[in-house]
């Protein structure tokens, strides 16, 4: 699909013009009254679509995404989009919903669905404009790479466990490092045995499939910080000994959901040029099950040197973490360390499917990721990180333990464990996606990968090189 910048429109496209229930045109004609999701044909090539009535410009992303996405079939190859006198927020956000109402998640169906021609190559959406045609340009290509890398990180997080071990998540990122210009090297299981990464070694032991760390660094010419992002790579979630149920396992693919996202900011950054250097590092294995699994109980140690009394082995993503958190500030110092993760049922208790939990240290960086995801529409809600959880990590026999084994509070004592590992670093976020990454609430209930955190992040990149 082209994204064309136009001060004309081509005749022979359907013409679509979209009105919040405020901004409807007077002209006697009561038929069309801007609700959301409302179609109506101002004529024969000219559509008029509802935006409704809501004041967070945001929610049109998922109007029109949902609208275009149960009409899949009905878009012609070619549409034009008046944006004139529109400010670059609603533009991205519609134009984008255009975009994203195409993804599908049949994957792996031997006979692809007979889609439509506006999903289909060679489709084109223009954009009609009064501005000077290349002051959109860029607005044009931003939205494109960014509904691009989406796209691609609904997939890797929509393929199921045996299509995605992770050798084939350190794939992706060499591919995607090589495609688009920056650095990725990828530690295997001996590597990580001889640089102590004891934590995620033992979250391995019984799985089959090789873990790994997957390091990524974008480097621009010019950049004032360094962002270190830190992503849960479990590419299966069993539970481990600690087994899950089994009704919803099969959801615990996406419990790479942190990772996915990190992946997707990194190119995307890199696609963008975006001036700010990036440090990226995924720990990346299974929480499988088999006669050399980690045991509940079983004492453990880790990058930082600190041992783990590990009570439940289905608190994994906090184990595999504590390694990477710990890289990151000791090899990088980075600016700022941000870890995003698929990391609690308890955040999800708490928060729903509507905002991701945000724990922090800074309150300037939480700021600016409040403002951030309210910006980008996904949003994220801070939550206290008080020193009296620190209690519920004491373990008898060892330094920490991974959980305190109350059904209290679980986030933020995941996030307090968290903390242990990152030396003190002044400068931590960590956002629990669990409730975001996966399930996806527009298009596929519960079902699909979401690529949250990507416009998050993207945004949050963005603010900080305007404020340089
Ligand atoms: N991957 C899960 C968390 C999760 C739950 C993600 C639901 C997405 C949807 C995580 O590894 C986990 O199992 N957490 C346990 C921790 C508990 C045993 C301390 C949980 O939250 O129940
Ligand atoms: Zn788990
Ligand atoms: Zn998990």
């Amino acid at each position: 699909m082209k994204l064309t910048v136009t001060n004309q429109a081509p005749t022979d496209s359907l013409l679509l013009k979209f009105y919040s229930k405020f901004e409807i045109p007077d002209l006697g004609n009561l038929s069309f009254l801007g609700e959301k999701g409302e179609v109506w044909w101002a004529s024969t090539n000219e559509l008029w679509v509802g935006l409704g009535d809501s004041s967070e410009i945001t929610s049109f992303r998922r109007i029109v995404r949902k609208l275009f996405h149960q009409r899949q079939d009905r878009w012609p190859a070619q549409v034009t989009v008046d944006v004139r006198g529109r400010a670059d927020i609603w533009i991205e956000n519609i134009i984008s919903g255009i975009l994203l109402g195409g993804y599908q998640i049949g994957l792996y169906k031997t006979k692809q669905s007979t889609s439509t021609s506006l999903y289909q190559p060679g489709s084109i959406i223009y954009l009609l404009t009064d501005r000077p045609v290349n002051g959109l340009q860029q607005l044009a290509e931003e939205i494109r790479h960014t509904t691009e890398v989406q796209y691609q990180i609904m997939d890797l997080m929509n393929a199921p466990g045996n299509k995605k071990s992770p050798r084939t998540i350190a794939s992706w990122a060499l591919t995607s490092a090589k495609n688009f210009g920056y650095e990725v090297k990828v530690l295997d299981k001996g590597e990580l045995h001889e640089q102590g990464f004891h934590a995620l070694l033992a979250v391995n032991q019984g799985s089959d499939e090789e873990p790994v760390l997957i390091v990524g660094e974008y480097t621009p010419d010019r950049y004032q910080h360094t962002i270190a992002l830190v992503g849960k790579g479990i590419t299966f979630d069993t539970g481990g000994i600690s087994v899950k149920p089994s009704s919803g396992m099969h959801l615990m693919k996406s419990d790479m959901g942190g990772a996915a996202a990190v992946l997707g900011i990194t190119e995307l950054a890199a696609r963008l040029k975006l001036p700010v250097r990036l440090i990226s590092i995924i720990p990346s294995t299974e929480n499988c099950i088999d006669g050399t699994s980690l045991k509940p109980g079983d004492v453990i140690s880790s990058y930082a040197g600190k041992s783990i009394e590990v009570i439940d082995t289905d608190a994994e993503g906090r184990l595999i973490l504590a390694d990477g958190l710990s890289y990151a500030v000791r090899q990088f110092q980075p600016d700022t360390i941000i870890d995003l993760a698929t990391l609690t049922g308890s955040i999800i208790q708490t928060l729903g499917y509507s905002a991701a939990g945000l724990f922090s240290n800074n309150s300037q960086l939480a700021g600016e990721l409040i403002k951030a995801g309210n910006e980008s529409g996904e949003k994220v809600w801070q939550l206290p990180m008080w020193e009296e959880f620190e209690e519920e990590l004491t373990s008898d026999i060892a330094d920490v333990k991974n959980f305190h084994g109350k059904p209290m509070a679980g986030a933020i004592v995941a996030a307090k464990f968290l903390e242990v590992f990152t030396d003190k670093h002044p400068s931590w976020a960590h956002l629990d996606i669990a409730g975001m990454a996966f399930g996806d609430q527009d298009l596929y209930p519960g079902k699909a990968g979401t690529s949250f955190g990507i416009r998050l992040l993207l945004q949050y990149l963005k603010n900080l090189s305007q404020n340089q």
